[in-house]
């Protein structure tokens, strides 16, 4: 089967989240079970920079926002992927230095419209076979705003690969304006409410899920709760509509790059049968990091981890309000590493140097550091408001780092809350609140250091995460079953 993946970012090229980990591990795991795979991604100028040699399969002309555009299609192996990746080269849109949807200031790009627009006529174009390469595909696979267009420009073509669209968060609709619409010469079929049309603008992510032959989202809880007011984003009525062709698929976590028994980040591998003596070496390089030299009683006192983009959905806010007391209470170290809303990395900044011994605040983007903080931490917060699916509370329960998480999305699939009774069943690997509030989320802490105290439940705790199997296998075969329906 030929599968043409589209997506705004891959590890280890281009990434600014979960999305970068998914686009790299999961065609992997398809291209594993016999998957024939061609990665599509825009030419940013980071990522041209990691390419070796290329090859030009050829030029595309599309429409852009002031006439033609022309997209040169370049091909290339890397030595990271075990199949051919496609790039667009487009200097116009793409050239420009830092991330790949915001300035330096962190506001949008201007031109993200006509940005994305472009690549998916380039990716429908491409889907077709316009370039003539022999290279006819079944399926392509689109993953989020940025990519949505690509099943609606599909949908107008009479002989055409099945198009599947994975939304990752909803939270992001990629909504342009009126004017986009008609400057980019959209299809003006397009433009109704039951098309891409979204209070008087329009919305990319709902052109994908309008347009594609199938939908789904990663983890089967948010497929669920999507279809409500509460995380719907005003898309909700819609996807109600569409549940037919909605499905939930879990994430998985690639287990050759986060696995604590050889990952290369760690000074010391450790494995869930002998998990002490390597964890605290990865503790002690860690806190070493912030503190220099570490003593006795901070190597024994809890350390509580968290890596994550500082925005509200990651519930931030939440742990700058329960950290005062928790600071005050209990004898707990944090370590948070994460970049995004000013005013979040301000108030983490200023709670470090109000206490700096027992906060360490890093800002900042450190894929080496996420891995330590992952090891080398006991508890892993991760109390987000709305969880797609996730991919840090895996790779804790996959390190011996129990995670503390609200009852949401892929975190209500993954992880289950110690209690009596799912000690006993040996499914406890973490700890979930199910209110939304600073309290709710501060008490599971809490538990959690309690549990911490305990040598024999912990290393339970702790076990059964490190047991459950999160690797892609069981995943691919679903997204398999969906490209062949
Ligand atoms: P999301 O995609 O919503 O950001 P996920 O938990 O699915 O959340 O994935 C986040 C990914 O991004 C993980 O691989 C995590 O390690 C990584 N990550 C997030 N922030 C940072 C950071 N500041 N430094 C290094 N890695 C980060
Ligand atoms: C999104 C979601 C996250 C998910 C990731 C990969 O960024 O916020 O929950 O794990 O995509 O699918």
């Amino acid at each position: 089967m030929k599968i043409l993946f589209v997506a705004s970012e891959a590890f280890p090229l281009v990434k600014t989240g979960g999305l970068g980990d998914v686009v790299y591990s999961l065609p992997h795991a398809l291209a594993a079970r016999g998957a024939d795979i061609r990665l599509l991604l825009p030419g940013y100028r980071a990522l041209l920079r990691q390419l070796g040699e290329v090859r030009i399969l050829g030029w595309l002309d599309v429409r852009g926002a002031e006439g033609m555009v022309s997209a040169r299609v370049l091909e290339t192996r890397h030595p990271g992927f075990t199949f051919p990746l496609w790039v667009v080269d487009c200097p116009p849109l793409f050239d420009r230095p830092g991330n790949p949807y915001v300035n330096a200031s962190g506001q949008d790009w201007p031109d993200n419209a006509e940005r994305f627009a472009v690549f998916a006529r380039v990716a429908a174009q491409l889907g077709l076979d316009a370039l003539g390469l022999g290279w006819q595909a079944d399926v392509a696979h689109a993953h989020d705003w940025q990519t949505g267009l690509v099943a609606a420009f599909l949908a107008d073509a009479p002989i055409r690969p099945k198009s599947v669209f994975t939304i990752h968060n909803l939270a992001y609709g990629g909504y342009f304006s009126h004017s986009d619409f008609v400057r980019l010469q959209l299809p003006s079929h397009w433009w109704s409410p039951e098309g891409v049309e979204f209070h008087g603008g329009f919305s990319m992510l709902k052109a994908g899920i309008v347009y594609a032959d199938a939908v789904t989202t990663v983890s089967p809880t948010y497929a669920r709760e999507i279809c409500t007011p509460e995380y719907g984003y005003g898309l909700d009525g819609l996807l109600l509509s569409r549940q037919y062709k909605l499905t939930g698929i879990l994430n998985g976590i690639d287990t050759s790059i986060w696995n604590p028994a050889t990952d290369a980040h760690l000074p010391a591998h450790y494995s869930a049968s002998r998990i002490n003596p390597g964890k605290r070496r990865n503790k002690q390089a860690l806190l070493a990091r912030f503190l220099g030299s570490v003593d006795d009683e901070a190597l024994r006192a809890p350390l509580c981890g968290l890596v994550g983009r500082l925005v509200e959905q990651k519930g931030i806010d939440w742990i700058l309000a329960a950290l005062p007391g928790l600071l005050a209470e209990t004898d707990a170290r944090f370590v948070l590493l994460g970049s995004g809303q000013a005013i979040f990395e301000q108030k983490l900044l200023r709670l470090a140097r109000q206490h700096p011994d027992r906060v360490f605040v890093e800002i900042g983007y450190d894929e080496a550091l996420a891995h330590l903080i992952e090891a080398g931490s006991d508890i892993f917060l991760m109390p987000s408001r709305f969880e797609p699916c996730g991919l840090n509370q895996m790779y804790s329960l996959a390190y011996g780092t129990p995670p503390v998480v609200y009852k949401t999305g892929g975190l209500a699939d993954t992880v289950v809350d110690t209690n009596e009774a799912t000690l006993a069943d040996a499914t406890a690997n973490g700890f979930v609140f199910d209110t939304p509030t600073v309290d709710a989320f501060a008490e599971a802490v809490r538990r959690a250091l309690a549990a911490y105290r305990q040598p024999a439940v912990w290393r339970r705790v702790q076990q059964t995460g490190m047991a459950r199997v999160f690797d892609w296998n069981e995943s691919a075969g679903h997204y398999l079953s969906l490209y062949s329906m």
